[in-house]
């Protein structure tokens, strides 16, 4: 029987399904293994199940002498070394199109705390701090009428801008490619990056992490932005330069900003960002919920075993593979 390493323990049905076609061994941690581990289980396995926190490096995949398929439990795949999978023939995938909904109420909902300020009000209350009810107590922002400005109008991006309409929201968006279908279907305006910077009273980040995305909020990008606009990521932390908007976010350059990913993850504890009371952290949470993340898993449990069987799997992100596997038969 094939043999097939999943680098954490991950939904039982997709299990169940790797368990009726292929030999398993999972991982126990809670935390990433370490590479070592992920070579002496790979050295003779078909397939590997890795998440995000697993950096899958040449080194791991030149081990993986059987390797056919590596199949990431996430949309982004940031954390594999696609040239060299694509070198030796094997299929990375990934999870796209399961997640949309659950990454765009996250990205909604943690909009939404920082513009209500509800971690504040919170601990407010908890603290005893709450003497009575106030007019100006804890004022926060309208969503109605704002401008939401969207870089990145995939499919989780389109599913936020969605929502961003039930608010009564304005919504822009920015992509190197316009999407003219998009703009009728969902009612959005396309708009350079500077304008959408210079105009948006939200900005909310929703592309891969590659060469031309990293770092591209950075200092100059924060100083277009109003001093009364909130930034938004839950795409990559490295889209994201953290000092400078430690030092947007201290100096007023914008007003707030809420962030479910980060530079390194964990964040470090002295992070500068954690003292700050104008930001909302959460836990790279943006799929977490039961049934997003079951559907994920079990996603990328099809796509093995369609590579363990000699069959071609979806979501393939590395296309080139074909043409290599081809020349190699
Ligand atoms: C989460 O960040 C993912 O890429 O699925």
């Amino acid at each position: 029987m094939k043999k097939v390493y999943i680098t954490r323990q991950i939904a039982e049905e997709a299990l169940k399904l790797l368990r009726e076609n292929a030999n398993v061994t999972v991982h126990s941690g809670t935390l990433p293994p370490k590479k070592n581990e992920i070579i002496k289980n790979i050295r003779d396995a078909h397939g590997l199940v890795a998440l995000l926190t697993d950096q899958i490096d040449a080194e791991i995949i030149d081990h993986g002498k059987q390797l056919t398929i590596i199949a990431n439990v996430a949309v982004g795949y940031d954390n594999i070394d696609l040239e060299a999978a694509t070198r030796k023939g094997i299929y990375v995938t990934n999870t796209p199109g399961v997640l949309d909904d659950a990454t765009a109420d996250l990205a909604f909902t943690i909009l939404l705390a920082v513009a209500r300020r509800i971690p504040e009000a919170d601990s407010f209350v908890r603290s005893g701090q709450w003497k009575g009810w106030s007019p100006n107590l804890l004022l926060g922002s309208d969503l109605r009428d704002k401008t939401l400005g969207i870089i990145g109008l995939g499919r989780i991006g389109s599913e936020v801008a969605k929502r961003a309409k039930c608010f009564k929201m304005k919504i822009v968006y920015y992509q190197p490619q316009r999407d003219l279908e998009k703009e009728t279907n969902i009612g959005v305006r396309y708009v350079s990056l500077e304008e959408l910077l210079s105009i948006s009273d939200f900005v909310s980040l929703h592309v891969p992490l590659t060469s031309e995305t990293r770092s591209m909020i950075s200092r100059r990008e924060l100083n277009k932005m109003k001093k009364t606009a909130y930034l938004i990521n839950t795409s990559r932390g490295q889209v994201v330069d953290e000092e400078a908007l430690y030092e947007a976010l201290t100096e007023g350059e914008i007003k707030g900003a809420a962030l479910d990913v980060y530079d390194k993850e964990p964040i470090s504890p002295d992070n500068p960002l954690l003292k700050l009371k104008n930001i909302v952290l959460t836990p790279h949470i943006g799929s977490a919920t039961l049934e997003t993340r079951t559907r994920m898993a079990v996603l990328a449990a099809e796509n093995t075993v369609k590579a363990l069987k000699n069959e071609i799997p979806s979501c393939i992100v590395n296309p080139q593979v074909l043409e290599h596997r081809k020349n190699k038969t």
